[in-house]
């Protein structure tokens, strides 16, 4: 856990001009200056090929922290937080541009105190992370420093093999820091905590008494604007294979013996390796067609910029798994990601198996819900449990009631966002909420049966996703 400032840093962004720098790393390192959480010497330097000088960057990236910053911006902070910020065009090609470059950190190194450690943080599309590895091994820059990766961490298995490969040619993998955002979520980081720190739940945590596991992703945005780069993902590989098979890990893996970044990511990996690879037969994919999503007028998928008319590419999925350990045999994970479904919610819900015997079953009335644990990810971040209780009045009618713990209530705070946590942890080391390598190998091995392009059902915008998802869940339903 980093608690500490970490120790003096540079921190170089590829692919400075980009979408992620503007509404994410800068902001999340404006705010963590703010808060006092950067390193006493420190400074960032934008890398990317566009032309621009240090004062058009400075300027660019205020705007984008008075737009996304989660705190606004003050003068107070901005005016000293942007005298950090430096701009270097160069390409990804040419090796005088690298040898420009090495100079250019020798003099941020001396005039910033920052001792020669770095945080190289890769946001440019992923094609270019090895040619960045191997140029900063080449020119001999990767001592005493880290490299940060996004997702997609490779297209399929193989490929995300060979970006490990190459990434490992260059950096061991105790440098290599895989973000993957979700885990820098305070809800998913509570997940260990609700589990591991309590006593109540852990003991009924198995297949003797949950029923089933269902994992909700649901999206109400559409490709925004991102049409071909979707053409080729789909939401298998944009959020099963990662985002969802690393909120399965965090729910269901054993306790590791210790609150270290390995003994974390062994569990994980160990429990990834008992998840049996998806059958296509347990896979519902879907398309989205125009429709109304939150009163506005939607076009289809097929209508959007950059997709293919007759594309096939998925943008719904839901799927049953198996977890095949000793504590998880025989309870189904049902998992449900989509684009264009009414509202924005990541959920977790634990289903808890019926008691033994129903008393109040002859009454007439409905049985009620089963027993369930929702563990809101996001919005609306906390955690409720759903029990049977009886409705005042003379009949012993039975109705499900909640019991609701909300952060903003309890805490009094919004949660921060998660780049800011990750990139704390980065700099000071700290691996717990990245993801190793073999861990994303063991993730593609998972989804690689149902990788490969199928018909899909169609939905309307603004619906649930298609019905032939629901056959998936019978007779449970979804929570
Ligand atoms: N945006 C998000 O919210 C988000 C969320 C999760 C993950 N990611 C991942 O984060 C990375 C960056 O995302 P982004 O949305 O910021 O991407 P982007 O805006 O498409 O690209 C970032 C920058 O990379 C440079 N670039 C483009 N093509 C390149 C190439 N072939 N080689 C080297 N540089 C190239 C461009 O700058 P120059 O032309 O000036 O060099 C561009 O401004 C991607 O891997 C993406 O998948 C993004």
């Amino acid at each position: 856990m980093a608690l500490e400032r970490p120790d003096p840093h540079v921190i170089v962004i590829f692919g400075a001009s980009g979408d992620l720098t503007r509404r994410k790393a800068i902001p999340a390192l404006y705010n963590l200056y703010a808060e006092n959480l950067l390193p006493r010497h420190f400074a960032v330097v934008g890398y990317s090929r566009t032309d621009m000088s240090t004062s058009e960057f400075r300027a660019a990236m205020g705007q984008a922290v008075a737009r996304y910053s989660r705190s606004g911006i003050s003068q107070r902070h901005w005016r000293p937080f942007s005298e950090t910020l430096n701009y270097f065009s160069g390409t990804y090609t040419e090796p005088e541009d690298w040898e420009r470059f090495k100079k250019f950190l020798d003099q941020i190194d001396s005039e910033h105190g920052t001792q020669g450690r770095r945080l190289y943080y890769c946001a440019t599309p992923p094609s270019a992370f090895p040619q960045i590895a191997n140029l900063l091994g080449k020119a001999e820059l990767t001592d005493n420093s880290r490299i940060v990766i996004e997702k997609p961490f490779g297209y399929d298995l193989e490929s995300g093999q060979e970006l490990n490969s190459s990434l490992h040619e260059v950096f061991e993998e105790d440098q290599i820091f895989r973000i993957d955002h979700y885990l820098g979520k305070e809800t998913v980081q509570n997940i260990l905590v609700f589990r591991f720190s309590n006593g109540m739940f852990e003991p009924i945590w198995n297949r003797h008494y949950i029923d089933s596991v269902q994992i909700d992703v649901a999206e109400s945005v559409g490709v925004e604007g991102r049409g071909s780069f979707y053409e080729g993902a789909g939401a298998i590989r944009d959020i099963v294979q990662n985002h969802t098979l690393q909120l399965l890990a965090t729910l269901t893996m054993e306790p590791p013996a210790r609150f270290y970044a390995e003994s974390i990511r062994n569990e994980k990996v160990k429990l990834l390796r008992s998840v049996v690879p998806i059958e296509p037969d347990c896979c519902v994919k879907g398309q989205y067609t125009s429709g109304v999503v939150n009163g506005r007028s939607v076009p289809g998928y097929r209508e959007e910029s950059g997709v293919e008319k007759g594309s096939k590419t998925e943008t719904y999925a839901a799927m049953k798994l198996g977890i095949e350990n000793w504590r998880w045999a025989g309870v189904p994970i049902f998992v449900r990601t989509g684009k264009r479904l009414p509202k924005r919610a990541t959920t977790i819900t634990v289903v808890f198996q019926d008691a033994p015997h129903m008393l109040f079953e002859n009454s007439g009335l409905q049985k009620p819900e089963p027993n369930h644990l929702t563990i809101r990810v996001q919005p609306d971040e906390g955690i409720t449990l759903t029990f049977g209780a009886k409705v005042p009045g003379p009949d012993m009618e039975v109705a499900a009631v909640d019991m609701r713990f909300d952060y903003d209530e309890s805490f009094m705070a919004e949660p921060a966002e998660a780049y800011e946590r990750l990139i704390l942890d980065a700099m000071s080391g700290d691996a717990t909420l990245f993801t190793r390598a073999d861990e994303i190998e063991q993730a593609w091995e998972i989804v690689e049966p149902i990788l490969p392009q199928s018909d899909v059902e169609f939905y309307q915008a603004g619906t649930w996703g298609p019905e032939a998802a629901d056959e998936l869940v019978e007779p449970r339903g979804w929570l």
